[in-house]
């Protein structure tokens, strides 16, 4: 049967996923943080977002491509980086850098991901970013930048907007450490999702490899209790900026950017492009949804924007897209599929956004995405 007739939204996904993948994993994934208002927040400000539909149009085939960062893209959206993206499916990260690259899509890959940057390397294609987390040591700092260059990737993402951990509190019921150990409860959990499961034993228990080698480090640096990725990292200030803007010469995308003011002084600072969103509402939970701070940043800034955090499908992506965004990303999202189909899945989320993305194009008679209406405040459902 027809992919489309099974599983038409990323909802249908989702519910797939959360039968296939151990509890631990979906809370991990799923999870925001204190009481998820800020998540829930996320999508009742994008569901108030609305664009007056247009008729008469005659007949068309809407274009979705965009240009971005001096590049062309088919479709304009992406993979967010997400840690421990092998955890949620084996071979996460290669899954999704083979799926990006023949979508011809920006695939992200996080510091504290399951595979290396030379793991990852041989599979990216032409649009292949990198996520810091920042380390605290200039050499480790200047190591990684030179492996994720050699490796393939492009652009630099810095990621601003976890500055300590979160209290996930979900996950922390759940019974997930970091890193991850199969205590007897992990272990019954994961007794009840054969084909995950299956797929774990075959690779291993995932860990972030890309930091293995700087495990000295890590052993002499404070904390006896955290995990590699933030035994190494530290909290990045505005010369930590200036000095990546310096070693960069990719192009430097700052994430977590939430205010019009840190906008304006990333742009001085020679930021390429700002990457708006409150990390999904995982990391603090009286923050606005990343959607309502997005017209004030785009007034501030000319510079490229990104965003992402709740997107759920094409309509979401338009809004963001109408608001002044110039590329969207999705995180959760991309591992709902993987949890659901497994690679296939990748493919599948990709054609929903894309037909979901035409379809309402249709709807507003925009031809083109640069073409799209203003977007008008709707009343709660
Ligand atoms: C499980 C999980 C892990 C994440 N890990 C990272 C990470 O390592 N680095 C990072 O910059 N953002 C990370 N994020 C945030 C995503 O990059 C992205 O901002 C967010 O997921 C977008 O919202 P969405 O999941 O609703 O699409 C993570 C998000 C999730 C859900």
């Amino acid at each position: 049967m027809d992919l489309h007739n099974q599983y038409p939204s990323l909802a249908d996904l989702r519910h797939r996923a959360r039968r296939r993948i151990p509890k631990f994993v979906w809370e991990y994934l799923d999870s925001g943080t204190g009481d998820e208002a800020t998540k829930a927040r996320n999508r009742a400000a994008l569901d108030r977002i609305g664009m007056m539909p247009g008729i008469l149009g005659g007949e068309y085939t809407p274009d979705l491509s965009t240009r971005f960062l001096g590049a062309q893209f088919p479709l304009p959206f992406g993979v967010a980086p997400i840690g421990m993206s092998g955890l949620m499916w084996p071979d996460a990260e290669g899954h999704l850098a083979r799926a990006a690259a023949r979508a011809g899509i920006p695939y992200s890959i996080s510091t504290v991901a399951t595979q290396s940057p030379e793991d990852v390397g041989p599979h990216l294609g032409e649009h292949a970013w990198f996520q810091l987390y920042p380390p605290r040591d200039p050499e480790i700092r200047r190591d990684m930048l030179e492996r994720a260059k050699a490796a393939g990737f492009t652009t630099l993402i810095l990621t601003v907007d976890v500055p300590v951990s979160s209290r996930r509190e979900r996950q922390v019921r759940s019974g997930l450490t970091n890193p991850p150990r199969l205590t007897p409860r992990l272990l019954a959990q994961v007794a009840l999702r054969p084909a995950w499961a299956a797929g774990m034993a075959r690779r291993g228990m995932p860990h972030m490899r890309g930091l293995d080698k700087y495990g000295d480090a890590a052993i002499n640096s404070r904390s006896p209790t955290a995990h590699m990725g933030y035994l190494l990292r530290t909290a990045p200030d505005w010369d930590y900026v200036k000095w990546l803007r310096d070693e960069w010469q990719g192009n430097f995308l700052i994430k977590g950017v939430m205010r019009a003011d840190d906008a304006v002084r990333l742009e001085e600072m020679g930021a390429d492009g700002i990457w708006v969103s409150n990390h999904a509402g995982r990391q603090f939970d009286a923050a606005p949804a990343a959607i309502e701070v997005l017209p004030d940043i785009r007034a501030a800034t000319g510079l490229p924007i990104v965003f992402d955090s709740g997107i759920e499908g094409g309509l979401d992506i338009l809004r963001a897209l109408a608001l002044g965004a110039d590329f969207v990303m999705l995180g959760r999202a991309f591992h709902f599929a993987l949890g659901a189909l497994g690679p296939r899945g990748i493919d599948h989320l990709i054609d929903i956004l894309a037909r979901d993305i035409t379809a309402n194009m249709g709807q507003i008679g925009a031809r083109s995405l640069s073409d799209l209406p203003e977007a008008i405040p709707l009343s709660p459902r």
